[in-house]
């Protein structure tokens, strides 16, 4: 039986479904990469990071960005749902789940934002003319690519199942390649993946279709989707709604976490907060530090910060939208997590609060008045070069600075 607080609300602390996976609360750990994989598998370090997010109190901890084929990785050494990765992504579900967590596989092609040189692949782009984040010029992406790369995202769906994932959350945002897809910004296309919304749309919503179709029920999807690119020319918040709703007839998801940003055009616009440029120089591989050390200001803008920031247009969707939603953006304490309850959201996901404090969602159950020691600061950003963690040392912190260079494999 759902709880529900004294103004009829959802208790955030009660379990939620998506689809076929029942979770012990409706707080996700939000996928941060963690550049803790080695040779493309799991290290004993990245389970350590989840199963702190686990024992933390948290429903459900995503994997972060596991690409489906080696030209989407955005770091080489990006786990791959490769024969020799399964023994330790098993490790790695198991896990968490002993912890009463369940565990989450964000799948996806990173497209333009992939690191072509590490990849020793071009990265694929809607468009040839449009630059990738390694600064060559991206290959256009051939219909036979496209069939490879919806291909591939259903084998890694099923990869997941066997690797005893709970679910998958389906990347479609971020200007990763769906995302590019989907942005007037970034595709310039003629053919029927280019122009009107459902062209642009087609590529994503194949994608979701083939997943469903692998996996039917048996393990949840969700997706990810930019409800605005931060840039003007890029997707809007009316053309989400409207792909947001295609993808719920479609029937291909259980659930939907709406973001922003672009990591090729705007990144911060998803973040808000501090704007670590001298720190992301330092750890950025050539030649990107070059254009970074002259151009970093205007790649990495400052946008302030505000406690569920993405809420306004997340809000747009969740009125057109039947669904379960996750909110996501700036969801750090029990008032923001109740915020969204009331606004019709049926989870939260907390991504850089968790990494300052990975029992933070336990403390929050045992006293509502818990704040957030997350200061948005962003410095945790540049980490995900060297295992991700909050930098920031603090008195009670519980995770050192130290935390996060690979030490075994599982
Ligand atoms: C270090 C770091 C790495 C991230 N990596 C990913 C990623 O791999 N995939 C993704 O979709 N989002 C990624 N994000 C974005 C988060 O999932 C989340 O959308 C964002 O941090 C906003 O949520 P928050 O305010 O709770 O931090 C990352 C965020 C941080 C801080």
């Amino acid at each position: 039986m759902e709880h529900v607080l004294e103004n009829g609300t959802p208790d955030v602390f009660s379990p939620g479904r998506i689809g076929p996976l029942t979770l012990r609360n409706r707080i996700i750990k939000a996928a941060t990469y963690e550049g803790l994989s080695h040779r493309s598998r799991v290290t004993t370090d990245l389970v350590d990071f989840h199963r702190a997010y686990a024992a933390g109190g948290v429903g459900m901890t995503t994997v972060a960005y596991c690409a489906v084929a080696p030209d989407g990785r955005t770091a080489p050494d990006q786990i791959q749902w490769t024969d020799e990765a399964m023994p330790g992504l098993r490790v790695l579900t198991e896990a968490v789940q002993a912890e009463g967590a369940a565990i989450s596989a964000q799948i996806g092609h990173a497209g333009p934002v992939a690191d072509s040189r590490g990849n020793k692949r071009h990265a694929l782009s809607p468009s040839t003319r449009f630059p990738n984040m390694s600064f060559g010029v991206s290959r256009k992406a051939k219909a036979a690519d496209l069939e490879r790369i919806t291909s591939a995202h259903a084998a890694a769906a099923v990869r997941a199942i066997e690797a005893g994932f709970d679910a998958v959350e389906v990347h479609l945002g971020h200007s990763y390649l769906p995302s590019a897809f989907l942005s007037p910004k970034v595709n310039h296309r003629k053919d029927e993946f280019g122009g009107s919304l459902e062209n642009r749309a087609r590529f994503g919503r194949g994608i979701l279709r083939a997943v469903r179709d692998a996996v039917g029920d048996r393990i949840a999807i969700l997706t990810k989707l930019n409800m605005s690119d931060g840039v003007r020319g890029g997707i809007t918040v009316e053309e989400a709604i409207q792909t947001a709703q295609w993808i719920e007839q479609d029937g291909t998801v259980d659930a939907f976490e709406m973001t922003g940003g672009s990591s090729l055009l705007n990144p911060m616009y998803l973040f808000r907060g501090g704007a670590p440029v001298k720190e992301f120089v330092e750890v950025m591989p050539q030649p990107i530090k070059t254009v970074m050390r002259f151009a970093g200001k205007q790649f990495i803008r400052e946008y302030p910060y505000r406690d569920a920031y993405l809420l306004d247009d997340a809000r747009k969707v969740r009125a057109e939208i039947t669904l379960p939603m996750v909110l996501l953006g700036g969801i750090t304490d029990r008032s923001s997590m109740d915020l969204a309850m009331q606004e019709g959201f049926e989870f939260v996901a907390m991504g850089r609060a968790l990494l300052r404090e990975p029992d933070l969602v336990n403390r929050i159950a045992a006293d509502a008045a818990t704040p957030s020691l997350c200061i948005h600061c962003n410095l945790c950003m540049p980490t995900n070069f060297v295992g991700t963690h909050c930098p920031v040392v603090h008195e009670g912190s519980s995770r050192s600075a130290t935390w996060g260079t690979p030490a075994g494999y599982a």
